[in-house]
């Protein structure tokens, strides 16, 4: 389209002054009158969206996807077709808890959310930089995050509700002692890896099904913040990871992560002695080793911050044929929850704005709604089945059907499943130093919060591990008698 030398309003008349509003004389008062006064006010005051429920504050780059280890038995996913394949995409990195302005060095999550432009329609991987989860039902799921945000009250964000909840739902232990680890902090969004923390499955053209795991690890080497670090940084500049992000792909130090997968026999499943659908859990390397499968890499900082990080839409549901999902409960949620956001968020033609739209032809029979800013079908025909010619069924491309058992209810989630071993494991497994520093870190925010709260998180960790409970313990002067006394 031609660019216009001149300013204009929005459609296109030319602006004569955009200094001086048209008054009844020099001293004003204004006339109604005034269109481009009145279409530039009505404008500003609609520049806001509401912002992401959670993960609202990011950071966003656009890059590739290059293929080089064979998944082709496995899928058939074109992009995973043969190695060196290769995909545009777009990755946009997030805390969770705080809200747009918020420090970007806070302890929290970090989001890991990849979109795939394939030539088989849009790929999102809609993940974090830790491996599981604090909750592994999703009706917990709103509630945990109301326990992670501001209190109703007074508006501020609070220790105590955080461990109120963490110490009431043990299956979030493991979660806990990433976050409050070395690794709870990364010095950039360059220097941490990236989780699909769900099980997901691929698929064959012989209807052979694997679940799988993805792993994107850092060739940055991780790097990480102590608390003391993270708060100078913050006092400094509250965008420190965006800013670093954007200045190192505007150096032309592209950012790149070793894609790894754990596949997993669609059988094993039954008799694996570790839950594979329990978003709390990880798969032992030793059982499934992880595979190099691609290698991504950054290399485009967006051109409009608000046209491509806000407006980016990601949908755990976006996969291309070969892929698919798993019976985790948290994912299932997810896969209805995100759209949902996005149509309230956006508006329902999200998926049409150029950042979400796939870089393959799309063929569908929605028409209309709010903000339909393409050609909305033309006169192409809008139902089917139809006589005209209109686009139908891949039906070569079915995903095979999934085996389910059971009677329908509403199940402890905590019945059968563990919520210590892989606490207490990750625990044994740092060294001292890390284990100090987890300590510390656990008595620093578990010190505002009442006694009983800290006993029954204390808790916890005694069940994890002896010397893992003793140790937050005795930072905080807590007599450990006084801890196990309470299970008794
Ligand atoms: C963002 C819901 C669990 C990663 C969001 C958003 C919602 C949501 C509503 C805002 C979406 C938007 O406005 O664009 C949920 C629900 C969950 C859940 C209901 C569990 C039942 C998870 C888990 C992960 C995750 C387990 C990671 C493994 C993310 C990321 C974003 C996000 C990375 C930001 C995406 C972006 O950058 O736009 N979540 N979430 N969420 N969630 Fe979740």
């Amino acid at each position: 389209m031609k660019t216009c030398p001149h300013q204009t309003t929005a459609a296109g008349t030319p602006v004569t002054d955009n200094q001086n509003s048209q008054s009844a004389g020099p001293r004003g008062p204004l006339l109604m009158q005034d269109y481009q006064l009145m279409e530039k006010m009505a404008h500003f005051n609609r520049e806001r969206m509401p912002e992401r429920v959670v993960h609202a504050k990011g950071a966003g780059a656009h890059g590739t996807l290059t293929i080089t280890g064979d998944l082709s038995r496995y899928t058939c996913a074109k992009l995973f077709a043969k190695v060196g394949n290769s995909c545009e995409m777009f990755a946009r990195f997030s805390t969770v808890a705080g809200e747009m302005g918020s420090a970007d060095t806070a302890r929290d999550p970090r989001g890991f959310a990849l979109k795939f432009y394939t030539e088989e329609g849009n790929w999102d991987l809609v993940g974090n930089n830790t491996p599981v989860f604090f909750v592994r039902d999703p009706l917990k799921f709103s509630d945990f995050i109301h326990s992670q945000k501001r209190d109703p009250a007074t508006g501020l964000r609070d220790n105590t509700m955080q461990w109120d909840f963490w110490s009431l739902s043990p299956e979030s232990l493991h979660q806990v002692t990433t976050l409050f680890s070395d690794r709870g902090i990364p010095a950039s969004l360059r220097h941490m890896n990236g989780y699909s923390s769900h099980t997901y499955s691929l698929w064959n053209a012989a209807g052979e099904r694997h679940w799988v795991k993805w792993h994107f690890k850092t060739l940055q080497g991780n790097k990480t913040l102590s608390n003391e670090e993270a708060a100078a940084i913050a006092g400094r500049d509250l965008d420190h990871h965006r800013r670093d992000l954007h200045a190192a792909i505007a150096r032309g130090e592209f950012p790149k992560w070793q894609v790894q997968i754990q596949i997993m026999p669609e059988r094993d499943a039954d008799t694996y002695r570790i839950h594979p659908f329990d978003l709390t859990k990880v798969w032992p390397h030793r059982d499934y080793p992880p595979m190099d499968v691609g290698i991504m890499e950054l290399k485009r900082n967006p051109r409009n911050y608000f046209a491509e990080v806000e407006q980016a839409a990601f949908e755990p549901g976006n996969m291309p044929p070969g892929m698919g999902a798993s019976p985790d409960k948290m994912l299932q949620a997810r896969l209805l929850s995100y759209p949902d956001a996005h149509r309230y968020r956006i508006g329902i033609n999200y998926a049409a704005l150029p950042i979400n739209k796939p870089h393959c032809p799309i063929s569908t029979y929605h028409r209309d709604g709010q903000s339909r800013f393409d050609g909305n079908g033309g006169g192409a025909v809008n139902y089917q089945p139809n006589s005209f010619g209109g686009p139908v069924e891949a039906s070569s491309v079915k995903e095979p059907p999934l085996r389910l058992q059971g009677d329908a209810g509403r199940y402890d989630h905590h019945d059968g499943n563990d919520d210590y071993q892989q606490a207490g494991d990750l625990f044994r497994l740092m060294s001292g130093g890390q284990q100090a520093q987890l300590l510390g870190n656990l008595a620093e925010a578990l010190r505002p919060v009442p006694r009983f709260i800290q006993l029954r998180q204390l808790l916890q960790f005694y069940r994890a591990d002896a010397a893992y409970g003793s140790g937050v313990a005795q930072r905080l002067g807590i007599a450990l008698d006084e801890v196990i006394g309470k299970a008794a």
